[in-house]
């Protein structure tokens, strides 16, 4: 899950791209090149590491070229290095490729090349693309043709952007699988695979589809399926997300500001969709299959990471209110499982970016079952979005740190309206729960309002290499969630364990090296998670306990407190997750790590 992005047109492009590479750099940060074209003349410069140490010597060449390609690389084959970094060039340095995605077949194309007298210096699948288009532009001297012919021999995913000094004034792309977005300016196009790079220029975008391969000029944007030949018609949407949230603000990272945007994205997630005085949930995005919700009769939840966790809190939302068995699949495991689907079943994918490629081959898998494919999508206009018959925005607006914080706050959220709504209103809980959740934004704030004190909790913990969570029923997906945030965020060996399920194992860890984050909020199971806090506790394990104001006696078995307002035992997640994310972010920084791009992952997961 690389980002790529590129540029044609009468302005000098490589500070455009550069920008570009920037704002796409949560998607891959191992290294990072730029590949400029200004006639018969080209210029390639890649660098390990950040785009900041690219953009330092980038500066240092000078160019006018209005023709530019860069990438900002999560390395999938071949190590880190500069060799491996993009562009990849042709043999005789004439053609450059930036690409996203995996080809599966570089292995039997590279055998064909060598024969044919190609030498290859890295380690990547994408180096044969270039020489692959240069195989061909021997036979065709036609440069879209010998893309086309390039592109026809591959197999696997991609977004590919490739230019030369042999077309100069040309910008060729195509995708499968990976996202493609072409930005629609003044006698200039901005190529990226996603619109972040693209809105500080302009709002009017073409998204590529699977199979379309584009032949970019300054003026003019053609599309032809790579499959049947045919044209494509471009169609330009526009992007309704101000790019001003992306921007940091006072915050120091990425990560702490989506933090503290709770209140705000509960708040937009429920705009226009909640009203507890006239006690009705109205979801537009599903308006156009109501007739198939009437009927539905089971939920198959497909995610990733934390998203698939939001799903975990939705099957019991979704369970408890509407009465409609569910099941939450990871996507990965989804797609080579041979299960039985009947028409009445929904299939609802959860992803914040809407490009996760586990994801789309669940939705693909089952594209001719004739089921419902429902999204829970945070990026707006992405793959998921587009490929399912209905779903529910999340409107949390950009999510950039790694880490997923608001968008779970959102997730959670749009699942209560969506098990609200399949309640149908029956459910005992409908109203109160509408009228909680009107006023939940102001509870996300007083939960924020006590960082200060989440902080000292947390750094006093900052020093351990093993943490356990625990949680009974809507705790338990939140053990989970609060586990891979700790995880990814400071590489700290953390596990999300049911309270029920410690004595059966995972009780065997436990010492006073081994501290545990207990969710025990006001529950008709707080008798139970306090007895699992006494089993460890009875190991002499440190015990770190989220709880709801009021509760006292947990001081007594308990180390540490973070109190959480009160509130009902379905939105409690919401809240919960607000703690979670702020002791895992504290550690981090404590740990001194850079939280919004922690090492080895990237924020969207484009390759399966
Ligand atoms: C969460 O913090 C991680 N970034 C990761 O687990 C993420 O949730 C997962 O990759 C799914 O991403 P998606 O929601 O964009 O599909």
């Amino acid at each position: 899950m690389c980002g790529i992005v590129g540029y044609i047109g009468n302005k000098p492009g490589r500070d455009i791209v550069l920008e570009g590479l920037e704002a796409l750099e949560y998607r891959g940060y191992d290294s990072a090149g730029i590949a400029l074209v200004d006639g018969g003349q080209s210029q390639c410069l890649k660098k390990i590491g950040r785009v900041t140490g690219l953009v330092g010597e980038a500066k240092k060449i000078s160019s006018n070229a209005g023709l530019v390609i860069g990438h900002t690389r999560w390395a999938t084959h071949g190590g880190v290095t500069n060799q491996n970094a993009h562009p990849q060039t042709s043999n005789d340095g004439t053609i450059f490729v930036v690409h996203n995605g995996i080809i599966e077949n570089f292995a039997e194309l590279k055998t064909k090349l060598e024969a044919a007298g190609y030498h290859f210096d890295s380690q990547t699948d994408t180096e044969v693309v270039p020489n692959l288009i240069d195989y061909y532009l021997k036979q065709t001297s036609d440069f879209e043709k010998a893309f086309k012919s390039a592109l026809n021999d591959v197999r696997g995913a991609y977004a590919i952007a490739a230019i030369s000094t042999k077309a100069p004034d040309k910008l060729f792309a195509a995708r499968l699988s990976s996202p493609l977005v072409i930005g629609v300016g003044k006698n200039e196009h901005i190529l990226a695979s996603d619109p972040s790079a693209i809105m500080e220029h302009t709002k009017k975008v073409i998204y590529l589809e699977d199979y379309d391969m584009a032949v970019i000029t300054g003026s003019k944007v053609k599309i032809h399926n790579l499959k049947d030949g045919k044209p494509v018609k471009p169609e330009a949407e526009l992007l309704d997300f101000e790019s001003e949230k992306a921007l940091l603000g006072d915050y120091p990272n990425f990560m702490l500001k989506e933090i503290f945007e709770a209140p705000a994205t509960i708040k937009t997630a429920t705009l226009g969709r909640v009203n507890a005085a006239a006690n009705t949930v109205k979801l537009g995005g599903l308006e156009n299959v109501l007739r198939q919700l009437n009927h539905v009769e089971r939920v198959v939840i497909v995610a990733c990471g934390t998203a698939s966790y939001a799903g975990l809190i939705g099957e019991y939302l979704i369970e408890e209110l509407a009465g409609i068995p569910v099941e939450v699949q990871l996507a990965h495991e989804f797609k080579y499982r041979d299960e039985p689907f009947s028409r009445s079943t929904v299939l609802l994918a959860i992803s914040q970016s809407g490009e996760t490629a586990d994801t789309i081959a669940a939705l693909k898998k089952v594209e001719d079952f004739g089921v419902l494919r429902l999204g829970i999508v945070n990026a707006v206009g992405s793959t998921i979005a587009r490929m399912t018959d209905a779903g529910v925005y999340c409107h949390a607006g950009p999510e950039r740190a790694v880490a997923s914080t608001k968008a779970f706050v959102a997730q959670v959220t749009v699942l209560m309206l969506i098990a609200l709504h399949l309640s149908g209103g029956n459910s005992k809980r409908f109203s109160p729960l509408l009228k909680e959740l009107e006023g939940l934004p102001s509870k996300a704030q007083a939960v924020l309002d006590q960082a200060e004190t989440i902080k000292q909790i947390a750094e006093k913990y900052a020093g351990f290499n093993d943490f356990m969570f625990i949680g009974r029923k809507y705790g338990y997906p939140m053990a989970l969630e609060g586990a891979l945030k700790l995880k990814e965020t400071s590489y700290i060996h953390a596990e999300g364990c049911a309270g029920g399920e410690l004595k059966h194992g995972s009780l065997a860890m436990i010492d006073q090296n081994f501290p545990t984050f207990a969710f025990a909020t006001e529950s008709p199971l707080l008798d139970k998670i306090s007895s699992n806090i006494q089993e460890v506790r009875a190991r002499g394990g440190p015990v770190v306990a989220v709880a709801t104001e009021g509760n006292t006696s947990i001081k007594d078995i308990a180390d540490d407190v973070i109190y959480l307002p009160k509130t009902l035992e379905e939105t409690q997640p919401i809240l919960a997750a607000i703690a979670a994310q702020l002791f895992a972010y504290y550690i981090a920084t404590k740990r001194g790590l850079d939280v919004d791009r922690p090492r080895n992952l990237a924020k969207s997961v484009t390759v399966e």
